[in-house]
């Protein structure tokens, strides 16, 4: 744990941590689960450990300190990741008497299945503006997105508050936003994911989903308690209070900030967090080129390789990352990408007979799935979709992708795509 969790400061108000570090130092015989018998540190409930699922001790506190942080009514840790949460906030919003939600791309695979598993319907636009809010009953937005952008979250929550609707954010990559009170989603949202492992210092899978009134916690309360495991990890739990808990870095973000200004192909949007650099068709040579360096972007999606840090990351290793980046920009000018043409309009799939077919063979076949990237698991192509070469080129050259099986790719049968 120490090696993940070194902040001794921000240690000293953790209290799951506190509980732990106690217990790890006492006499202990584990005749409880988990099978490691360890008995320290990554333990399941017992008389001192408290609960997650009806907390009453250290993670009572370590919540309600959370929720003040994210600026929330109630708070939950989540360690399933914000999938769980994702699933949480459309159900609670589905007990509220949501039926249709308006979301806007991009959106994490996440959305799309919780929304067909609730049975909720998805209207999908690039932009909200008022009629179109007026045949849903919610507004749903990623915040930030993957590359870091983050929506004009005062219009939405004005738009939602004239029409009485809900807004629903996906802050999966935001957990670190609470250091901008202009920006965070608690100053927005009426239920909201922080996946906190994406930016913050949290082990990964560590999250929080968050109501801002208390009628909408205790609906989120009974939705969370449906999506996550009933043997919570200890060890992610404490990471996501040390994650809130942990300090801004703002010579980091100037640095970050600074870096992108001087130079012509770095991007860095409203989120600090994710830097984007552009590289065109030569992103993945340039990619492999620094995983020889031993420098691990989170994605590269063909045009940009974009590069993920939190508070937690050194100056030094963003130094490297910097020389690297300059050293690249100088190996590979910058190469535009042919223009992408107009996508064939999309087929309906439903009671449709599919086959599976090798990707390599799959161009201009209706597709009968979701697919694409990993991350961002955002789909690239739709059930519906015409199969285009580009998309396959794309999908065999990224390091990992969603949606395929043993490299076969689902598609309509011939004879049923009219
Ligand atoms: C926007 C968005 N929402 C939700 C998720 C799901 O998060 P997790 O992987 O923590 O379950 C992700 C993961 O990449 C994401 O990017």
């Amino acid at each position: 744990m120490r090696k993940y969790l070194k902040n001794k400061r921000v240690l000293r108000a953790c209290e799951i941590y506190k509980m732990l570090d106690t217990s790890a130092k006492r006499k202990h015989t584990s005749f409880h689960t988990p099978g490691h018998k360890v008995g320290a540190w990554d333990i399941t409930e017992l008389s001192y450990s408290d609960n997650l699922s009806c907390p009453r001790g250290c993670i009572a506190q370590a919540e309600k300190d959370i929720a003040r942080i994210l600026g929330a009514e109630k708070s939950f840790i989540l360690t399933d990741g914000s999938t769980s949460g994702v699933f949480a906030v459309l159900r609670s919003a589905k007990c509220a008497g949501v039926k249709t939600v308006l979301a806007l791309p991009p959106l994490h695979k996440s959305v799309y299945n919780a929304c067909e598993t609730l049975g909720l319907s998805l209207l999908i636009s690039d932009e909200a503006d008022g009629r179109l809010l007026d045949s849903a009953d919610a507004l749903l937005c990623t915040s930030p997105d993957y590359y870091g952008r983050i929506p004009d979250l005062k219009k939405y929550r004005s738009l939602c508050d004239e029409r009485g609707k809900l807004l629903l954010l996906d802050g999966a990559h935001g957990g670190h936003l609470h250091f901008d009170k202009t920006l965070y989603a608690g100053a927005y949202a009426d239920f909201w994911v922080d996946g906190v492992h994406k930016s913050l210092p949290a082990l990964t899978q560590g999250g929080v989903v968050s109501a801002r009134t208390e009628a909408g916690g205790k609906l989120l309360e009974q939705s969370v308690d449906i999506f996550r495991t009933t043997s919570p990890s200890y060890p992610i739990m404490a990471s996501v209070e040390y994650a809130v808990k942990y300090p801004r870095n703002e010579a980091l973000e100037r640095a970050v900030r600074a870096f992108a200004k001087s130079e012509a192909r770095v991007e860095v949007h409203g989120d600090w967090t994710k830097l984007c650099a552009r590289f065109g068709k030569s992103a993945f040579r340039a990619e492999k080129d620094l995983e020889r360096k031993g420098i691990y972007p989170e994605f590269c999606d063909g045009e940009y390789i974009v590069f993920y840090l939190s508070p937690a990351t050194k100056g030094r290793e963003f130094a490297r990352l910097k020389k690297a980046l300059r050293r690249l920009f100088e190996i590979y000018p910058y190469e535009e990408k042919r223009v992408q043409q107009n996508p064939a309009p999309r087929v309906c799939t439903a009671g449709k007979k599919i086959e599976w077919v090798a990707l390599e063979a799959s161009a201009g076949r209706v597709c009968a799935c979701k697919c694409g990237l990993f991350p961002p698991c955002t789909p690239l192509i739709f059930e519906g979709d015409r199969i285009e070469e580009r998309q396959i080129r794309l999908l065999q050259s990224a390091n990992n992708i969603f949606g395929l099986s043993e490299g076969k790719i689902a598609v309509v049968k011939e004879d049923e795509e009219a």
